[in-house]
């Protein structure tokens, strides 16, 4: 075999080789030779957990394609809408199916007056928005009884529809409710995104018309955000779906572990350390700081993107397109400083440390509006299409429970002490 490693078993002799399939070795032929020697991977580093057809993603050479497509065309020609599509059924939709699909999004915006008079209207006053969505999208799932049969993929299917559907509403809700805003119902008449910016923003008006370049400049990070293969949250989703939780219990999941500051809150991040600077001037001072090992640069650097991050070259384009409505983001010109400092410096340029999709994604957000507690939650609207993509592609690979190895290190048997004897 050409492509393959040979590993002995020194404790008999025994030499099996095993063949390098996709730039990677199936761990079930290590196990032929060596029954029960795990192979220890703290964090899924060098493991892959699962084949998928979804997303692919080459981080030394900045590529990110959905199905094949790179990001940059779908940025540039699709829309959200279309790009879920695509990511949960494998082809672009022709014309016929993206109304039917379009339409039946749309049709499925509301959600149940119990889920927002007796749920998000129950939380206390102050309550983050992503704690509430998280809690929202679970509690979806005991209102729709039917949703536990996954094994019938029409039944999958309005689940689908039904949480990437009401996940706009629900952010909007959430933060409605946190600013002691009144809810504000989905508009039919709307696509996609203006419907949740309506949703957002909408006062005592009869129609909200948002801006159709915020509006599309919305669209544009919802396709970046929508997937991104086995990140932290799609990993949440895969395991509790591998279990056979419903789809709203799997996504609350995902999108807990999405909470978390070392995931989806790094944009936030950025808002703070660019306030923090306050100032131009500051700039080399903070860079200082930084290589010296006193913070991180927030949105620079990626696990996986070593040479740059496709989606930080189309989110800046995007930046200039709200701008240009807005006004410039005041912390713009302290980023672009920041950036400039940092690609010339040693110190970036020899970690492969590059702008990330974080860096610029919190100036827009900032600059259209949204409260520095939505930054999450916008992020977690467009990934739902990529997390339940994961979920139907696990199911049709009818997939084993995800059920890791452990190498244990606690202490040998002992026997149980009475507490008087302690
Ligand atoms: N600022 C300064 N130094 C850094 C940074 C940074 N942002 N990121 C990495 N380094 C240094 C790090 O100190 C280390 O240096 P040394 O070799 O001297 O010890 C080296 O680069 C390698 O770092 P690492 O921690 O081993 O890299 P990692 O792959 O484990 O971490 C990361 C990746 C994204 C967590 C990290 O780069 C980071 O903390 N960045 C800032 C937070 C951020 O922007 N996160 C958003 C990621 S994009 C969102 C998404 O795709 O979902």
């Amino acid at each position: 075999m050409s492509e393959s490693i040979t590993i002995t078993d020194n404790r008999t002799g025994e030499s099996r080789e095993i063949p390098i399939v996709n730039g990677g070795v199936a761990a079930s032929e290590f196990s032929k030779l060596l029954p029960g020697v795990w192979l220890y991977d703290p964090a899924f580093m060098s493991t892959a957990a699962c084949e998928s057809a979804i997303t692919y993603l080459d981080g030394e050479a900045g590529v990110l394609q959905y199905r094949g497509y790179p990001i940059e065309q779908l940025a540039e020609s699709s829309n959200y809408l279309e790009v879920a599509y695509l990511l949960l059924n494998g082809e672009l939709p022709t014309a016929q199916e993206y109304d039917a699909w379009s339409h039946e999004i749309t049709y499925h915006t509301f959600i149940h007056e119990n889920v927002r008079k007796r749920f998000l209207e129950g939380f206390h006053y102050d309550a983050h928005p992503m704690g509430m969505l998280v809690s929202a999208v679970a509690a979806l799932s005991t209102f729709y009884h039917d949703a536990k049969d996954i094994s019938d993929p029409q039944n999958l299917h309005k689940q689908i529809v039904r949480l990437i559907a009401k996940m706009p509403t629900l952010a909007a809700g959430a933060h409605r409710f946190s600013v002691g805003m009144p809810f504000v119902y989905p508009d039919n008449e709307l696509d996609f995104c203006s419907n949740f910016l309506s949703m957002m923003w909408k006062v005592a008006e009869p129609h909200y018309e948002a801006d159709p370049i915020l509006s599309k400049a919305l669209d544009t990070l919802f396709i970046l955000h929508a997937d991104h293969e086995q990140n932290c949250g799609t990993t949440a989703m895969r395991t509790v779906a591998s279990a056979h939780a419903d789809p709203y219990s799997a996504t609350a999941a995902a999108a807990a572990a999405l909470y978390g500051p070392r995931h989806g809150g790094a944009n936030e991040a950025v808002i703070r350390m660019l306030t923090e600077i306050g100032s131009i001037d500051n700039v080399a001072a903070y860079v200082e700081g930084v290589k010296a090992g006193k913070v991180r640069l927030q949105g620079f650097g990626h696990r996986v993107y070593k040479s740059y991050d496709p989606r930080a070259t189309i989110i800046k384009k995007t930046a200039d397109d709200v701008f240009a409505v807005t006004g410039k983001n005041p912390l713009l010109d302290i980023a672009l400083k920041l950036e400039e400092i940092a690609l010339s410096d040693d110190y970036f340029i020899s970690r492969k440390l590059y702008p990330n999709v974080d860096f610029y994604s919190g100036l827009i957000y900032q600059a259209m509006g949204f409260p520095l507690e939505m930054f999450t939650v916008l992020f977690a609207i467009p990934r739902t299409a990529g997390w339940l993509a994961h979920m139907k592609e696990l199911l049709e690979q009818d997939m084993k429970i995800t059920r890791p190895r452990q190498l244990y290190v606690g202490p040998d048997v002992r026997t149980y002490v009475p507490m008087e004897s302690r």
